[in-house]
């Protein structure tokens, strides 16, 4: 393994281990809302501290982008910047629904290049290094190969904070309801990723995301055969937050699924 996805390693079973503690005892936790519908407890906090005390105790020089609110250096500019969802899937932890995960990315000069998501429920965890393959524990994954829609299985999130796509999403649904053989939403966007990497999606598609919650596990999926792209084809997903994979015969029948239903906003990005 890349000695860099080795601390990356070492950070996520930290904080997975700080998840599984406090999984124990959810009546206890103190839960804070940062905006409507969108929570964050003393775990997601102290499992970043966990990651972020493990990362720059490794490299010192390192800038951080974590979703609770760690910046360090100059995030734009930097040219290794670590990208963290210390615990993605806060709704369903808070909830007692054993579906959620750590996510950490290492972005170089704008580019991901390492990779760990980390399942504390089922012990499974997935990295990749840029060029070097996709792993889940010390198995290499690819995801899928079917052909057609109409055998697929597609993943998703369905906006729930902010609802200015709501009307495309919907139609997309609708459409994808009938063409597919099923749909999913399990409530983790960097675990859906992870699972489209080892082939238990064919393909995947969610509006509104954030770096921390992508940046890994599209490095997963490229690196398992995967498409990623935004939802017209191009590779602005990191920016804009909506994003579309599959393996490649789905992720091209995926688009044509979504193209008709695409607004101005959805086509240039802006959330
Ligand atoms: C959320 C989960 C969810 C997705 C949301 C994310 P969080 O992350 O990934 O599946 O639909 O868009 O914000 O808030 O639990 O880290
Ligand atoms: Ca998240
Ligand atoms: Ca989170």
């Amino acid at each position: 393994m890349h000695p860099t996805l080795t601390i990356a390693v070492k950070a996520a079973r930290r904080a997975g281990n700080v998840i599984s503690r406090g999984a124990r005892d959810l009546d206890r936790l103190t839960v804070t809302a940062k905006g409507p519908k969108d929570f964050v407890s003393e775990i997601d906090r102290a499992a970043e501290r966990a990651i972020v005390d493990t990362l720059l105790d490794a490299y010192p020089d390192h800038a951080i982008l974590a979703e609770e609110g760690t910046a360090k250096g100059d995030n734009a500019d930097a040219e290794n910047v670590w990208i963290i969802d210390p615990l993605d899937g806060t709704t369903n932890f808070l909830h007692g629904f054993p579906q959620y995960c750590v996510s950490i990315a290492l972005a170089q000069k704008g580019q991901v290049t390492q990779a760990v998501i980390y399942d504390p429920v089922r012990n499974e965890l997935f990295t990749a290094t840029r060029g070097r393959g996709a792993y889940l524990n010390d198995k290499r994954i690819r995801v899928t190969k079917r052909l057609h829609m109409a055998d697929a299985l597609i993943g998703t999130g369905f906006p729930y904070t902010k609802f200015e796509h709501l009307d495309a999403y919907i139609a997309i649904l609708r459409d994808l309801m009938q063409q597919s053989s099923g749909l999913r939403r399990p409530g983790s966007a960097a675990l859906d990723l992870a699972w489209m990497a080892a082939g238990r999606y064919d393909g995947f598609f969610e509006t509104g995301l954030k770096p921390w919650d992508m940046a890994a596990g599209c490095l997963l999926i490229t690196e398992a055969g995967g498409m990623v792209s935004d939802l017209k084809g191009s590779d602005t997903y990191l920016k804009t937050g909506h994003v579309c994979t599959g393996n490649p015969d789905i992720h091209t029948q995926l688009l044509k699924i979504i193209a008709p239903h695409l607004t101005d906003a959805l086509k240039s990005g802006k959330a």
